[in-house]
């Protein structure tokens, strides 16, 4: 193939590969019929297939095909088997609807609850999101089809996202932001990436060298190709020289012609533009080397699997006095229009048109044909605005029932791709309908339909809280059954809710001010902010309850001293000791309480998600290596383990730590300190390779400041008064014996220690 592609280049005109740089309308690459090289076709995504059916009359009609929960409720499934089952699934429509890439997966991190994608990306946590992104691409491309890993890089919000400047130092970006992508991308190797519209530290990611290659190809090794999101090249010609091989949708010539001219006038090198050719057509020939007789999928079934991935990743957040599963009613309520209009998707270039959707009310109704079921709508979803004639139709309703299950969230119009939330609250006549009804009937269940954490300030006046986020088109047939336990919910929350916006580590400076968003709160995302500043969060990191209930036991490491270039092995024991067959998902943190870097508390560094039946018991054996325990140093511009005790923990949820060991690293890379004219006293005393000789010098540097009485009384005021003297500082106090040669001949002295 490499050869076929050379002679290729090789016969194409100026023209012909400039051409190749852009797509032709919104979906397809573009073909060259002259050289027998076809167009293929992209699609979003992610969480099923919006193919557009490109006919003029019929606008940007797309085809009616399975909408699976979106990525917030995937990521609650904690489950990468399933996650890789969903990609496989949507290869196989791909293929069936001739769909060479799948738009997807967003592997974006949650930085604040209020950004209007949330419900297509994973996790506030960097791990989980990896290894979600990871399971999906690997499951789409085993079908032949490709993934476009998005939005590279950092795009968490909608404020703004085509202009925005965020500030990330550069710690964060690496521990955070490309955590995220780099493992999908060493691993799952998605075929192509996605460039985000926003800039970071300055520069459009569509155009940014350091980002999509310096990072992406030359230290991670990705080796597909660049396109940019829909409308996001800034310039044609940077975008290119910066590794984005191919701008979507089609600029109509404007982007080639941007290229011609640049080559005509030798602004850039051909060889660029041949190499960005050469990464297209392998591209392309692979999609066609990969597809498959169109294959016919069963709907159906595609349907029934949407159902269990919405079974998995629904969260089961409050359970009082074991209200759930309901068994025995005989006269229940259901209250709430998103009980006949279920909210199970988001709104954007994700938006499936669903050949079918469960509607809970009727759902409900199957599962209970020996109830009295009644229905009131409670509140118009097209509106803020409380009805009072609803909620007291509610009320009355739920009065005459044995339990009132009420169904509530954010309608469509709070949350979607293109622009951001401006609070948490769930709709005002939302909010008054639970409040109202939990004044009259004392069992209230609450199922929410939310992309994205919301405020509950009716939590204690609730039994139940069913958190179906955004569960796809079978979301209706799957909360019934978690209701009517016939699956028990095993989700858990892969980002925290806070209990207030104004808690969340993003608020003062989300979305940022004009066109500048400072990424302020470094590394302390979601979590790991909660953690260390010791916020009580509503619900934290990793929390769902289950039908039943696990014990966890005898957690051992392989090793207890290990250098940071081994691996680790810690297993643990994990038993149903309740009556019901349940999945649990343990997660493994690591800690490090006594260190000299600014870190979170602790970090999610593996996790594993375990089907037990009552009494059962496995061991989960997890693997850590030098990247758990490591942080980015950006000194070394390096991932580092600092030398030291870490502290291995397994928990239900980052809040509920069930099991603690300790584990001795002994680091491998020393850090080699360079001192310079503006070390300080302190930083020198603190190595003990150049304490004896700053120590030598130490009554001179007192003198010298004139702490001589001081440090007869004490010492230590003494050595606190000059930590922080720069080493040159000493030339100022040492009345001419300290001068700029000592100095450069002790730096000389130090540095070759
Ligand atoms: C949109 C989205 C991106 C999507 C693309 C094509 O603007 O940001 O996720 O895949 O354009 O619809």
């Amino acid at each position: 193939m490499k050869e076929k592609i050379t002679q290729l280049i090789a016969r194409m005109t100026l023209e012909e590969k400039a051409s190749l740089c852009s797509g032709v309308g919104a979906w397809h690459t573009k073909a060259i019929e002259r050289l027998n090289i076809p167009a293929i076709m992209m699609s979003d995504g992610p969480h099923g297939l919006r193919k557009v059916i490109e006919d003029d009359e019929k606008g940007n009609e797309t085809i009616e095909a399975i909408c699976f929960p979106p990525a917030v409720n995937l990521a609650s499934s904690w489950d990468r088997d399933l996650i890789n089952q969903v990609g496989q699934t949507l290869g196989k429509e791909c293929q069936a609807e001739d769909i060479s890439i799948i738009l997807g997966p967003a592997a974006n991190i949650k930085r604040s609850p209020l950004c209007g994608r949330n419900f297509e990306y994973y996790s506030e946590d960097p791990y989980l999101s990896s290894e979600m992104a990871s399971a999906h691409i690997t499951g789409v491309q085993s079908q032949g089809v490709g993934t476009s890993l998005k939005h590279f890089v950092a795009n968490n919000q909608e404020h703004m996202r085509m202009s925005i400047n965020e500030h990330i130092d550069e710690r964060t970006m690496r521990e955070i932001y490309l955590a995220s992508f780099e493992k999908p991308v060493k691993e799952a190797k998605p075929w192509t990436v996605m460039c985000a519209y926003n800039k970071v530290n300055g520069t459009f990611c569509s155009e940014h060298p350091r980002l999509l290659t310096k990072i992406l190809r030359n230290e991670w090794g990705f080796e597909g190709l660049v396109v940019s999101d829909w409308g996001a090249v800034n310039e044609r010609v940077d975008a290119l020289k910066a590794g984005l091989e191919l701008e979507m949708p089609s600029s109509d010539g404007i982007g080639e012609n941007k290229i011609i001219e640049a080559i005509k006038n030798g602004t850039l090198k051909e060889e660029i533009l041949d190499n960005a050719v050469r990464i297209i057509l392998n591209l392309v020939f692979k999609a066609l080397k990969n597809k498959k007789n169109s294959q016919n999928y069963n709907k159906n079934e595609h349907h029934l699997k949407a159902q269990k991935v919405a079974e998995e990743s629904i969260i089961l957040l409050k359970n009082q006095e074991n209200i759930l599963p309901i068994n025995g009613s005989k006269k229940i309520a259901i209250i709430g229009e998103f009980a006949k209009e279920p909210r199970y998707q988001g709104g954007g270039s994700s938006h499936i048109k669903s050949f079918k959707i469960d509607i809970p009310l009727d759902e409900i109704k199957k599962l209970t044909t020996d109830a009295m079921v009644q229905y009131a709508q409670g509140y118009d979803i097209n509106t803020d605005e409380i009805d009072n004639t609803l909620i007291d139709e509610a009320k009355e309703k739920a009065q005459q029932s044995d339990i009132a299950i009420i169904f509530a969230g954010l309608p469509e119009h709070y949350e979607s791709e293109g622009y951001d939330r401006v609070h948490m609250k769930l709709p005002p006549n939302h909010k008054q309908l639970i409040e109202e009804v939990a004044k009259v009937q004392e069992n209230v269940i609450v199922v929410l339909s939310n992309g994205s954490p919301v405020e509950m300030p009716w939590i204690s006046s609730v039994k139940g809280v069913l958190e179906a986020y955004l569960g796809g088109q079978a979301m209706g047939s799957a909360v019934a059954n978690l209701l009517f336990g016939k699956a028990n919910p095993c989700g858990k929350l892969a980002e925290t809710f806070p209990v207030r916006l104004n808690h969340n580590p993003s608020y003062l400076n989300f979305p940022g001010e004009g066109d500048q968003v400072h990424y302020a709160e470094g590394v302390f995302v979601g979590y790991r902010y909660y953690e260390k500043k010791e916020i009580e969060p509503l619900f934290p990191f990793g929390f769902g309850l289950s039908y039943t209930n696990f014990e966890y036991s005898d957690l051992k490491v392989d090793k207890t001293q290990i250098k940071d270039n081994e691996i680790l092995q810690a297993s643990f024991k994990v038993k149903n000791t309740g009556m019901t067959k349940g999945k649990e998902i343990a997660q493994l943190y690591v800690s490090k309480s006594q260190t000299t870097i600014i870190r979170p508390i602790k970090e999610l560094k593996g996790f594993s998600k375990v089907e037990l039946d009552p009494g059962q018991e496995k061991v989960i054996t997890i693997d850590l290596n030098k990247r758990s325990f490591a942080y980015y140093n950006t000194i070394i511009k390096d991932w580092h383990v600092e030398s030291g005790d870490y502290e291995i923990l397994i928990g239900a949820s980052s809040a509920d730590i069930r099991l603690q060991t300790n584990v001795t690293i002994n680091s491998t890379n020393k850090i080699k300190r360079i001192y310079h004219r503006n070390t300080t006293i302190g930083e020198l005393m603190e190595d003990p390779k150049a304490k004896p000789i700053i120590e030598d010098m130490a009554q001179q540097i007192i003198d010298g400041m004139g702490l001589s009485d001081i440090s007869e009384d004490n010492p230590a005021i003494a050595f606190n008064m000059m930590r922080y003297m720069p080493l040159r500082g000493l030339i100022n106090f040492s009345k001419g014996q300290f001068t700029e040669e000592i100095l450069e001949d002790l730096l000389e002295k130090l540095n070759r220690n």
